[in-house]
């Protein structure tokens, strides 16, 4: 291979590690500012509406948009913070999660809980492959499902580690949610990138489950 072919193939492959850099960051701005706003604009929504009729369940709206916005604020000084200086999140994935879900049954007034088994120590990829995927799946339970419960469970074992949110709502036809929104589709991109497996259970009428299998390798 001549100097000419070899610089072509490096600027190839530098070409494609920005695109997928770029892939990533866009993936994660929706999955963090875009998800963060939108909750919190449905919160201030709901508190114009009860404004003229209950006061006190406007300022309870209110106060819960405030707390989502400090918690916004702080993921996103987490985030600048990592992309800076690739340190990992200093949470753990348990500790995150129990904190997301928390904020989704308040912000969206459903019962939503959360469980956790194995150890708490995670690569970085699959920390961030695991937290994206149940942002964006709660995000589409609350959007879509008009579910009145969400159970989300992360179970680690010594070499795999599974996560799975269920959601009582009205369901979808599954067969082809691969291409159509952002969501699904990146959760899909990233769980392949990650060796693991995606499975969206749902139909009409019976609700959607969403489980994730990834395989723990890489350093601790
Ligand atoms: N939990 C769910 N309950 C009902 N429908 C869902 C659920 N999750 C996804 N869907 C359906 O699958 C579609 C694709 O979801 P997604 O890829 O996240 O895109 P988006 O949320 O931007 O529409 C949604 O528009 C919705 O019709
Ligand atoms: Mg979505």
């Amino acid at each position: 291979m001549g100097p000419a072919e070899l610089s072509s193939l490096c600027r190839a492959h530098h070409d494609a590690g920005v695109l997928a850099e770029r892939d990533r960051i866009a993936l994660e701005l929706h999955d963090t500012f875009a998800q963060g706003f939108a909750g919190i604009l449905l919160l201030i929504q709901a508190a114009e509406v009860e404004l003229a009729t209950d006061p006190a369940a406007c300022g309870r709206r209110l106060a819960s948009a405030a707390r989502t916005a400090r918690e916004n604020l702080r993921e996103t000084r987490t985030m600048v913070a990592t992309f800076a200086a690739g340190d990992p999140e200093p949470e753990t994935l348990p500790a995150t999660l129990g904190t997301l879900v928390r904020r989704f049954g308040r912000e969206r007034g459903v019962t939503a809980t959360f469980s956790a088994s194995g150890g708490t120590d995670l690569p970085y990829e699959q920390h961030v492959t695991l937290l994206r995927a149940a942002q964006e799946a709660l995000a589409n339970a609350g959007r879509h499902s008009g579910a009145s419960r969400v159970d989300v469970r992360l179970s680690r074992g010594d070499t795999e580690v599974t996560l799975e949110i269920s959601d009582d709502g009205r369901g979808f036809t599954a067969d082809d949610d691969r291409g159509q929104g952002f969501g699904l589709a990146g959760m899909w991109r990233r769980v392949a990138q990650a060796g693991g497996e995606l499975s969206v259970q749902s139909a009409p009428g019976a609700g959607t489950t969403v489980r994730l299998r990834l395989p723990i390798m890489g350093r601790q």
